[in-house]
């Protein structure tokens, strides 16, 4: 089978071209400026911006959290992401109590297996390395293709590590090739912070970010960077939401340390402020790190356009509104933590980072897929189009008129961040591997037709 894109802007993080596409089989083969429309199919790009399926790395579908377990499945959380252009993702396998992680690989392979509409990975997220032979299981995983370790320095009595458990990871990827990632928090401050808050009787959901404060991220994240020095690891710190997190970062990449650091579309659009919104609808912006002071936002922009932030990611982890979210009624602790956002992370970077003039157009495939390709081991058959790159092609128009809202979204969430957010640019068709999985408003393929992906080691090739 073969299909010819005809006539678009191709867009990669180093060019811009206004051209043809053919994908014969599963892969680009041939990228030119008159191809003919010798193919099985034929698309008119003409007009639109031809531009590399993204790639989210920060995702959690299906994942037991805060008391219950994540509204949206693989299913829904890909159909979700394929309507937003985005064609692979890396979710987080996550070891349960008492689990090896081939037990916890198996429970989170069959969460997948049969469901998924587009490409996937799993990150491993490391709990309890202390039973005899976890560490020397954990060094096997990158050759099963888990090329990333994931370490939680919060989330007290549940995700939470020691800095015992977070350094000696980081010695096995140093020796494996995996790059390991931090949710950088100081959980311990954090939990005094939540008892004393709840002890004065503070249940309302802003005080998750008043017992959050930026310093608590920042000094984690100081603490991961400087410990991954010492073991000579590469460190990536993911969902990073303010100033005194980007700051580390930007001292770390400046003196050229193995230091890499994404933040999530909310963090640009979503500040404290939303938390206080009235009759319990400050629920919906319980994410953690949490929404910070506005300021905040203009420093996020700075940081990925000057190439201190490296990815734009969506965290996707959502929660319904009614029902989930409102376990935290009386005490914003029992809230459960995260937001969904696979659906929208193009069109609001497109429209309100490119289309305001904040990054280009190439800055903008280099964050939402070519880096994230590339860090997790997966460039270039992803994140790039390429000849031999795999055909994951998302045909944008970027003059359409969206406006976004729960009511028509294909994530199972009953609310969405941005509800009501007009915004010029939509995707037309996905491809995944060749095949068309949305057209016309519509899905096209059927579950089992996403494919797991075996990663390479950080800083090696995909091919
Ligand atoms: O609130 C969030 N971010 N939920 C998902 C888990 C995490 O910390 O990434
Ligand atoms: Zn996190
Ligand atoms: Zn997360």
């Amino acid at each position: 089978m073969s299909v010819l894109i005809k006539g678009g802007r191709i867009v990669t993080a180093a060019d811009t071209i206004v051209g043809d596409v053919l994908v014969e089989g599963e892969r680009v083969s041939r990228i030119g400026t008159d191809l003919g429309s010798d193919a099985d199919t034929v698309i008119d790009a003409g007009g639109k911006l031809v531009l590399p399926g993204l790639v989210d790395p920060h995702t959690h579908l299906d994942m037991p959290f805060g008391g219950t377990t994540t509204i949206d499945d693989v299913t829904s959380g890909h159909a979700a992401a394929a309507f937003g252009g985005t064609t692979c993702h890396v979710d987080f396998c996550i070891q349960g109590k008492g689990q090896t992680f081939a037990e916890a690989l198996a429970d989170w392979h069959a969460k997948r297996e049969g469901k998924a509409l587009i490409d996937m990975g799993y990150h491993i997220a490391v709990t309890d390395l202390s039973p005899p032979g976890r560490l020397e299981e954990l060094a096997t995983l990158p050759g099963q293709g888990i090329t990333s370790y994931k370490l939680f320095m919060a989330y007290k009595g549940a995700l939470q590590v020691d800095d015992e458990t977070l350094f000696r990871t980081m010695q096995v990827a140093a020796r494996t090739g995996a790059l390991v990632m931090v949710h950088a928090e100081n959980g311990d401050a954090i939990d005094v912070l939540v008892r004393e808050a709840l002890a004065a009787g503070n249940t309302a959901p802003h005080f998750h970010a008043l017992t959050r404060p930026p310093e608590t991220e920042g000094e984690a994240t100081n603490r991961a960077i400087q410990l991954a020095r010492v073991a000579g690891a590469p460190l990536y710190v993911v969902h990073v939401s303010c100033r005194e997190a980007v700051e580390p970062i930007a001292k770390a990449r400046r003196n050229g340390w193995d230091v890499w650091g994404e933040t999530c579309t909310q963090y640009f659009f979503v500040d404290y402020t939303f938390l206080e919104r009235p009759d319990f609808e400050g629920a919906k912006y319980v994410y953690t790190p949490p929404p910070r002071a506005k300021a905040n936002q203009e420093v996020l922009w700075d940081a990925v356009r000057t190439d201190v932030l490296s990815a734009i990611s969506t965290d996707h982890c959502g929660f319904l509104w009614d029902g989930q979210k409102t376990m935290g009624r009386d005490d914003f602790s029992k809230i459960p933590n995260g937001s969904p956002g696979l659906e929208n992370r193009l069109h609001m970077i497109h429209h309100f980072g490119v289309g305001a003039g904040r990054i280009s157009l190439n800055r903008m495939v280099e964050l939402l897929c070519t880096n994230p390709a590339r860090l997790f081991g997966l460039y270039p058959r992803k994140g790039t189009i390429v000849p031999g790159s795999d055909a994951d092609i998302v045909i944008f128009d970027p003059a359409k008129k969206k406006l976004i809202s729960a009511a028509d979204q294909h994530s199972k969430t009953d609310y969405n961040l941005y509800e009501g957010t007009e915004v010029t640019g939509d995707v037309d068709v996905t491809l995944v591997r060749g095949t068309v999985v949305v057209q016309d408003g519509e899905l096209q393929v059927e579950p089992g037709f996403g494919q797991f992906v075996e990663r390479a080691r950080f800083g090696e090739e995909l091919r």
